[in-house]
């Protein structure tokens, strides 16, 4: 008998939900194919296309053991439509649709939205990839440089888990969505990518630990709430493609954790004590932790940006209407509705921060974002754990939420890190105290040198404790051509 978890790799396209049975969606993929080729081969990482790159492949979709590595080159990776396992007579479990059975097909009355959340998903995926199609060339590892094609990859593959969804459920539209996915461009003045954070640059490898750490813990949350959905389809996709995002986000802790392991190492071996005794440091061929904390407050507020405004009705509409829920909502306590529920809202009240109550259908983009700020600290403070255990006096720090911020309550004052008002003026003045100057950036950048001998590492980031598959440390994990 078929597995119906396992994946069938006999058709064009790998997937778990039948295609072979499914003419007229195989045939709208099969048409999407070569544009997504052009797409990889144009925007996809740059120089490495002949590669040959030890990924890893997914055989099966239960969690855990999944996955099958071997060297193969990116353009043939097999991409694939993969759903988490379904489950049987699986209720809604949130919104006005609460214990209904989840739809296996569209609501007629929900369609736009549920359209436009596939989209916006969707456009984040190759997005990324676009953002870090150059960084294969100062890739500090061969172990590194694997990793970042593999998270590339992936996200390539969550843009089909999203165009599958759009072509099978959303007709003629969903297919010109499809398309427009392929279409538009990150940081490209004419045809943007859809959000903010997606369009910044992610200049050097330190950026890229930070995007995968904090943006793509972004990327987590919103699948999470996504996976909850009443549409069933969207849940299940959802929760496969949280399975391979785990990988994202331990490679954006580690890497910037084995940032800071070499700078302690460097700061100890040559005697420096003070950490803002940066020029000495910077001597040394290391990253500064001051300039590290400047990154990481870029990459966390650009993320909070992610979560929309605070207060917002369409966040309201989406779970009330069951198709959008909260982080871990089947392990919530309450009636899964909201009714008459109240949640403290941070806003900007005559230059103090206050509490204000709001009804919490309305606020749950807060929620969210304060799930998310709980999440991303547990890393800062592992990372101030590692301070520790190296004797240097210097402690990690999330930024105010009122940080550098662009979107929601907080877009229209500036604050310092610490949530102290500023003026415009003040702010700009003193701005390079706490993002990342050019000056920051070009000394970074000066670092970013590709290293290919296996087992070797560029001098600013300590190998990691483990290999990938269990490998040892030469092991040779892209086979350059
Ligand atoms: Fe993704
Ligand atoms: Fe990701």
């Amino acid at each position: 008998m078929l597995d119906a978890n396992a994946v069938d790799y006999e058709t064009s396209i790998p997937n778990n939900v039948g295609l072979s049975n499914d003419r007229r969606v195989l045939k709208a993929l099969e048409k999407w194919h070569p544009g997504y080729l052009d797409w990889w081969n144009e925007m996809g990482p740059e120089g490495f296309q002949e590669s040959l790159v030890y990924l890893r492949t997914a055989v099966g979709v239960e969690p855990g053991g999944w996955a099958k590595f071997d060297y193969v080159r990116m353009p043939e990776y097999r991409w694939g439509v993969l759903l988490a396992p379904k489950e049987e007579d699986r209720l809604i479990g949130f919104g006005q649709h609460k214990d209904q059975p989840a739809w296996q097909e569209v609501p007629g009355e929900y369609r736009a939205i549920l359209q436009r959340l596939c989209v916006i998903q969707g456009d984040t995926e190759p997005a990324s990839v676009e953002q870090q199609r150059h960084l294969g060339k100062t890739a500090p590892s061969l172990y590194d440089m694997r990793n970042l094609f593999q998270v590339n990859v992936e996200e390539a593959r969550h843009l089909w888990a999203m165009v599958y969804l759009l072509q099978k459920y959303f007709g003629k539209e969903g297919r010109a969505e499809a398309e427009g996915l392929l279409f538009r461009r990150s940081g490209d003045d004419d045809k943007p990518r859809m959000l903010g954070a997606f369009n910044e640059a992610t200049p050097d490898w330190l950026s890229f630990f930070m995007f995968t750490y904090f943006t793509d813990r972004d990327g987590k949350m919103q699948l999470e709430s996504l996976a909850q959905s009443g549409f069933d389809p969207l849940a299940r996709t959802t929760r496969f493609m949280l399975t391979e995002e785990a990988h994202h986000m331990f490679v954006g802790e580690s890497g910037v954790s084995r940032v800071i392991q070499r700078t302690c190492d460097a700061m100890k071996q040559a005697g420096i004590e003070n950490p803002f005794d940066i020029d000495k440091i910077r001597a040394l061929g290391v990253i500064d932790l001051p300039t590290i904390q400047k990154k990481a407050n870029l990459h966390y507020s650009l993320s909070l940006d992610l979560f929309g405004s605070e207060i917002s009705t369409n966040a309201a509409t989406a779970f009330n209407n069951s198709l959008k829920g909260r982080y871990k909502e089947d392990k919530i306590e309450d009636d899964h509705q909201l009714i008459n529920a109240t949640y403290p809202v941070l806003k900007p009240v005559d230059g103090q921060f206050v509490l204000v109550d709001e009804p919490a259908l309305t606020a749950l983009n807060m929620r969210l974002r304060d799930d998310y700020t709980r999440e991303t600290d547990g890393g800062v403070s592992r990372w101030n754990r590692q301070m520790n255990k190296n004797g240097i006096d210097f402690e990690f720090k999330l930024p105010s939420v009122s940080f550098n911020r662009s979107i929601g309550l907080f877009s229209n004052i500036h604050t310092t890190p610490e949530g102290e008002a500023l003026n415009q003026d003040e702010f700009l003045s003193r701005k390079d105290e706490w993002l990342p100057s050019s000056d920051d950036g070009a000394f970074v950048s000066s670092l970013m040198e590709q290293v290919t001998e296996p087992g070797s590492f560029a001098g600013w980031i300590s190998p990691p404790r483990i290999g990938i598959d269990n490998k040892t440390g030469d092991f040779e994990y892209v086979r350059l051509q």
